[in-house]
Order: structure tokens, then sequence, then C-alpha cells
């Protein structure tokens, strides 16, 4: 797969959801990343699934989404629906994400773990064969606009070398604070794709942000 942006619209008026996704396909986005928030596992609320099945018909991009809510094992189902890809966060599952795992792909859906930037990438280890991808989260989850933290290029060679190591297959797509001034360093430290958000919203040439990012 070619290096890839999810575009997320949290940062975007979400009133005019239809024009972002038209954008974010305009300007050669491969996904839209939606960002589910339920005030718990953050403190901030954003949609549910209904949301998401209503904007399905509006575009043909992958729906790459992002489950940042307590207890995912019990909240999955609705999601099921409208998403290709369904991440959901280990810091929400830390008694085990097998059976979760397992219910995401009988769906027919790939699967993503993601982690904080506070949490070490061997929590992963038991399931790294089994993802599809795994979401590295480079800040702290519940808002956009955040400056990306440093420490994420050392958690994507940790990251690459794990999944060398256990021969997995997933993808690490890096979420929050990528820019077109970071993108390309993320890349060379083995990023398989980008999460963009403020960065899309606020793009004067969209498109040009987005071959930006994806040429190194
Ligand atoms: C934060 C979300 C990110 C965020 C990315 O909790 O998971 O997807 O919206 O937005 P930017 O690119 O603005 O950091
Ligand atoms: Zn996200």
């Amino acid at each position: 797969m070619e290096f890839y942006t999810t575009i997320s619209i949290l940062s975007s008026d979400f009133s005019e959801v239809k024009k972002t996704l038209r954008e974010a396909e305009e300007a050669g986005a491969a996904m839209i990343h939606w960002d589910v928030m339920d005030g718990c596992f953050v403190p901030n609320l954003t949609f549910g699934a209904k949301f998401i099945d209503d904007c399905r018909k509006h575009t043909g991009l992958i729906f790459d989404t992002h489950l940042m809510i307590t207890s995912p094992q019990t909240k999955v189902a609705p999601f099921l629906n409208s998403s290709d890809i369904v991440t959901f966060h280990y810091e929400a599952i830390p008694a085990g994400a097998e059976n979760l795992i397992k219910e995401i792909h009988l769906a027919g859906k790939k699967v993503g773990i993601s982690i904080n930037p506070s949490t070490d990438p061997v929590v992963l280890h038991p399931y790294l064969t089994k993802l599809d991808f795994v979401l590295l989260m480079a800040v702290e989850p519940g808002r956009g606009g955040q400056k990306l933290n440093e420490n994420v290029y050392e958690r994507l060679k940790i990251l690459t070398e794990m999944r060398r190591q256990a021969n997995a297959l997933f993808s690490i797509t890096v979420d929050g604070g990528v820019d077109g001034n970071n993108a390309t360093a993320l890349r060379q430290n083995g990023a398989d794709g980008v999460v963009l958000g403020t960065s899309f919203v606020n793009a004067h040439d969209k498109k040009k942000l987005i071959e930006t990012v994806s040429v190194i």
C-alpha cells in the first residue's frame, strides 16, 4: 500500500461535513478518519455511528473510525455498519482485546489498536500478527490542533522493529499534529500513513498538502 493520508474532520465545521468529504476526495486523500469521542475516555464528545452512517452515501473514500471510547467491546457493533477500519484504544481494554479483534474481523472489517504517547508499544505484543493497523498517537487524544509529540519518532522505530521480529503485516498510522513539515520525517522513521486534521482544514491548497505529505 502506498503512503496514505486519512483526513480527520474533527477540526472542520461539522455542519459542512459534505463539503469536507468532497474536499478530501478532490485533494487525493485515501480515507476519512472519524474521531469518535464519548466524553468519558476523553473529555470531548463528538458523534456516534449514525453520523458516520449518514455520511457513507456522500463519498467512496475508506472510512477509518477511531474509537476514543470506554468499553469498546460493548459499544462497537453500530460502528461496524459503515466503517471499513475500526480502531480502538489499548488503554480502554487492557484486560484483553482478542475477542474484540475477532468480532471486528468477523464483521469483515479491518482492525486497529491505538496507543497514547505514554503507552509502551510493548503492550501490543500479543496482538501484532492479528492487527491490520496500529494507530500511533502523537498527541494526547481528545482534541485536534495540538503539537506533535517528538517521542513518536522513537516509538515508530520500536514498533517497526517489533513488526519485523514478529513477521507481522500491520500498517502504522501516526495520528495527531501531523502537517507538511513533519510528515516526511514520520515516513522516514517508518510511518505507513498519517492522519491530517487541522493542517488539512487550514490548508489553502489541500491537494498540494497531500501531495507534499505523500512524496518523500
Ligand atoms: C485526536 C484525534 C486526532 C486529531 C488529529 O484525539 O484522534 O485524529 O483529530 O487532528 P490534528 O491533525 O489537528 O492533530
Ligand atoms: Zn484520531
